[in-house]
């Protein structure tokens, strides 16, 4: 049973930064929802063991928009000695994730299938999270639909608040007009500081993989741009 649900969603986050689309859906991926998400998803665990996950002395990383979960599972194997927590409404592509983080015998994954918003509300405590990752949000290009982008103010000013002192914020896009805007937004956050050398873009640090959606936008001839934050001691 869940311990959160979508309907949670607040008034303030009426405007959703997604649509969801089923799409088809593998066998395997069905199997893997209905057996392998209780046992991997955050929102069904008990407070106790929500607790231990975020009060480890495991640093805590967390993905917003895993897609298919490609970088976390990479990530999740380079460092080890993290937790991650991987969250995308794409269920298909939780399935995929949950499929290799079984095969690949993974123990420092969690996932959720649910909004992040409710998760920054209902389960992840504040000044807990060592590092926070959106790689390649969807643009909302049109500019009717810019108010569906993610990264807003009060957005950002939640995730400050569950960064650790020093904490990371990472994001990255190949749409340079959202990442104006990202920038712009950070520098109505003067307690995130941009760790650039000119308070803008960086290149893809090696620990950050390449992601399936990067790949896209690199064979469109885009430029991509890596946009870290970090937050005051
Ligand atoms: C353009 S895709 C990028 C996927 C992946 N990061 C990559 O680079 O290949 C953006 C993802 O963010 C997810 N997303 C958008 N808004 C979200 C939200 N509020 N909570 C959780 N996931 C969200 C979408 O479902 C989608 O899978």
């Amino acid at each position: 049973m869940k311990t959160v649900s979508e309907e949670q969603t607040t008034k303030h986050h009426a405007i959703r930064s997604f649509v969801r689309r089923e799409g088809r859906m593998t066998a395997g991926q069905k199997r893997a929802l209905s057996e392998l998400l209780p046992r991997f998803d955050i929102s069904q665990q008990s407070k106790q063991k929500q607790k231990d996950f975020f009060d480890s002395s495991r640093p805590v990383e967390l993905e917003i928009g895993c897609g298919n979960g490609d970088a976390v599972l990479a990530m999740a194997e380079s460092r080890t000695e993290h937790n991650f927590l991987a969250v995308d409404v794409h269920r298909p592509g939780i399935g995929k994730l949950l499929i290799e983080t079984e095969s690949r015998q993974l123990t420092n994954i969690s996932v959720s299938d649910l909004d992040i918003n409710i998760l920054l509300t209902n389960v992840i405590p504040d000044g807990s999270l060592f590092r926070v990752m959106i790689f390649f949000p969807d643009p909302w290009h049109k500019k009717k639909h810019h108010k569906r982008r993610l990264i807003q103010v009060p957005f950002l000013s939640s995730i400050l608040a569950k960064l650790i002192p020093s904490g990371e914020l990472h994001i990255a896009t190949d749409w340079q007009d959202y990442a104006d805007h990202i920038v712009n937004v950070l520098e109505q956050i003067p307690a995130l500081h941009n760790v650039s050398e000119n308070g803008s873009y960086t290149s893809r640090p090696t620990h950050r993989p390449e992601t399936r959606f990067e790949r896209r936008g690199l064979k469109l001839g885009h430029e991509v741009f890596d946009i870290i934050t970090r937050k005051s001691s």
